[in-house]
């Protein structure tokens, strides 16, 4: 019988990409979720067990029930503008969430787990590329609710051998190429949805948030990466669980970094439409500048992206933008 792995978050927008990802690979993906920002309709690759983080014994049934050889932990509330103007809803649901997954996991005798964090974790670093090694010091509260998980996980490893792979996203874009999965967040707060949105006209203008940062342009910097590229390795952070090779914090990035005015140039010239913009002030807890230095994940796990270009990241988005949405 094919392996279970629980992956918290599965009806989100990298959840259900890995979902599918962990299907072709073989597994069976267990989806949990409570549905507070995901969508059944993008639970279609394995069973799906609503409930929340915080509901312990909910947790433990599901374990009970299907005995997972890895958690993959994508739920979380994940806006960083938010984040700063609600702290105790990050550190409630991210940290506090994260703790009562994780001692399940570990009363479950399940020592594999894989984790979601940021980039976000680094904060203002004058223009460096962040390899895994940087000092971490999060200028927002998703930022500092995310280190602090991966602090309970090396925790978690001394006391009970809980194996961990975590892996830093920079900025995940686009979807599923065949459409049968996307981003889908309402509301929507990410800069490449939201210029799609603004494209084909259902939203008036998008604004760009701050022109006056230290940049060649004036406009923050970013570092994008196709989610079908981010989830390949995480199902490469799996089988070097499996394969007892330790635990371990890999970036996932490209190292190429595009300011919000050439993701507008490049979004004109992939859809052939014209960008509605304005500019605004800056959007309190961002960064200047957020690109990968890191090689690790190439190196170590094999990890090779493939659709992380700009041009596809947008084409793909712009593919499900057009035809794929979730009802509730
Ligand atoms: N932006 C705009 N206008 C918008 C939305 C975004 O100018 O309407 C800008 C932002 O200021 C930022 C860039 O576009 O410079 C990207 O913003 P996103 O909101 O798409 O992404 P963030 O960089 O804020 O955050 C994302 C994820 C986080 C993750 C982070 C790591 O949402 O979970 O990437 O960089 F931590």
């Amino acid at each position: 019988m094919a392996d279970h792995v629980l992956v918290t978050g599965g009806a989100g927008y990298i959840g259900s990409h890995a979902c599918k990802a962990l299907r072709q690979a073989g597994y069976v993906p267990v989806t949990y979720d409570n549905l507070c920002t995901g969508w059944e309709d993008a639970v279609k690759f394995g069973p799906f067990e609503r409930g929340d983080l915080l509901d312990r014994a909910r947790l433990d049934a599901v374990f009970a029930k299907y005995q997972p050889v890895a958690v993959m932990h994508f739920a979380a509330l994940s806006q960083v503008g938010e984040s700063m103007k609600e702290p105790g809803k990050y550190w409630l649901n991210n940290v506090g969430g994260s703790l009562s997954l994780i001692e399940a996991t570990v009363a479950a005798g399940c020592r594999n787990f894989v984790f979601s964090s940021t980039c976000a974790t680094y904060g203002e670093h004058d223009n460096v590329l962040l390899d895994e090694s940087v000092e971490q010091h999060p200028i927002n509260a998703y930022g500092s609710s995310k280190r602090a998980i991966e602090d309970m996980l090396k925790d978690f490893e001394s006391a009970f051998g809980l194996r961990h792979v975590i892996f830093r996203y920079f900025n995940v874009a686009g979807g599923d190429p065949e459409a049968e999965v996307g981003e889908f967040h309402r509301p929507e707060t990410h800069l490449i949805p939201l210029m799609l949105d603004a494209i084909d006209g259902k939203r008036e203008a998008l604004t760009i948030f701050g022109t006056d940062y230290d940049t060649p342009d004036g406009t923050c910097i970013r570092d994008y990466v196709h989610v079908c590229d981010l989830v390949d390795a995480h199902v490469l952070g799996l089988k070097w669980l499996e394969d007892d090779k330790g635990s371990r914090v890999f970036n996932l990035g490209t190292g190429s970094g595009f300011s919000v005015r050439e993701v507008i140039d490049h979004s004109r010239a992939v859809t052939n439409r014209d960008v509605p913009y304005e500019e605004g002030p800056r959007r309190p807890g961002d960064c200047t500048k957020l690109v990968s230095g890191s090689t690790r994940a190439g190196k170590e796990l094999g990890w090779t992206p493939k659709r992380s270009t700009l041009d596809i990241m947008i084409a793909d988005a712009w593919r499900w933008h057009q035809n794929g949405h979730y009802d509730k």
